[in-house]
């Protein structure tokens, strides 16, 4: 009698975690498809599907690509996908970013006319239109200029809603872009398209695959006098705060897994929906572990993107987002 109330307390926790139905129905977490964005890179070109080497299921895809891309995404329950661009020429000016006729315009216009139902966020950025790889206007001495860059922002911003973007979503890390970006919108009457600011995107070795992928590669220095240090979590509170003042619609913590305490700490300060960015290296580190067979797929990936949320992420960009709604939908 006196050893089974001795041993009571010991079963206390390991009652609830005896089968998958139990588990599930004390999951403090839940993904959902629903969660999910799914970042594209759109190119020129026609039947293209580019394989990129360090992000093994990721592509380069032309604009015939793009139904089917919106059709199984559908299927699978995914709401939003994020779009960069890889122009045909790159000059000082990006001016490909604006051009009613660009790549991100025009898969706009290809995959809103598959799918209305989509929502189809454009990145606001310079680094893949610009010849020298820098996410602004660059001076003769080298220096991105903050200022005269913005201007071009709100441009590109206008540009994309003109061509019927849901979101626009400025990645520069650039002082003041989000005041910007909304004056620029509302000055051509797109009041009613939302900002999702890259709040806190921190200067992240975690971008190398993607820069390949999306042929933005700084052709001297690097990003470290724009994005954030990544030491700096407090800073990020304040980054944070200024873009919700500028009008900021949804914030974000970029990268993810490393920065799970900024997303944390986001999460009790700010009432906005959080979105996180889980980043192409993040994505190449388990990819590349997998396919050496040292982790075990779907646990590690459910892992990871279960955690992001854990830590408070209303909203998770991944390029995992297929692989995990299937396996969401298969359960
Ligand atoms: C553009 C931009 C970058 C990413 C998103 N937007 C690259 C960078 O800042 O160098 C990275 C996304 C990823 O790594 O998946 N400024």
């Amino acid at each position: 009698m006196t050893t089974t109330r001795l041993l009571a307390p010991f079963q206390r926790f390991r009652r609830l975690r005896r089968s998958e139905a139990l588990r599930r129905l004390v999951a403090e977490t839940r993904l959902d498809p629903a969660d999910f964005v799914h970042p594209l890179f759109v190119s020129h070109g026609h039947g293209l599907r580019n394989e990129i080497a360090s992000m093994p299921g990721q592509y380069q895809l032309s604009l015939d690509q793009l139904a089917a891309e919106a059709e199984e995404l559908r299927s699978l329950g995914i709401p939003a996908v994020l779009l960069f661009g890889l122009p045909e020429t790159k000059d000082g000016l990006g001016t490909e970013a604006y051009a009613r006729d660009g790549i991100v315009q025009q898969a706009v216009h290809a995959l809103k006319s598959a799918d209305p139902g989509l929502c189809v966020i454009c990145d606001v950025c310079l680094c893949e239109y610009t010849d020298h790889g820098h996410c602004g206007i660059v001076t003769p001495s080298g220096e991105v200029e903050n200022d005269t860059t913005l201007e071009l922002l709100g441009r590109i911003a206008v540009s994309q809603a003109e061509a019927g973007a849901d979101i626009v979503a400025p990645s520069d890390m650039m002082d003041g872009h989000t005041s910007a970006l909304r004056a620029a919108l509302d000055d051509a009457g797109h009041t009613s398209t939302p900002i999702m600011a890259y709040a806190a995107k921190y200067a992240s070795a975690f971008y190398g695959p993607f820069r390949v992928a999306a042929e933005s590669v700084p052709q001297f220095g690097d990003r470290r006098g724009y994005q954030m240090d990544p030491p700096n979590a407090r800073e990020a509170m304040r980054e944070i705060e200024a873009e919700i003042a500028e009008g900021a619609d949804i914030v974000m913590v970029k990268p993810a897994l490393p920065y799970l305490d900024v997303l944390s700490q986001a999460r009790q300060r700010f009432d906005v929906p959080l979105a996180a960015y889980n980043v192409s290296g993040e994505y190449a580190m388990l990819k590349a572990a997998i396919q050496n067979g040292w982790l075990e797929e779907r646990r590690a990936i459910m892992e990871a993107l279960t955690g992001i949320k854990r830590a408070g992420a209303d909203i998770i960009i991944t390029y995992h987002a297929k692989e995990a709604a299937r396996w969401l939908v298969e359960r």
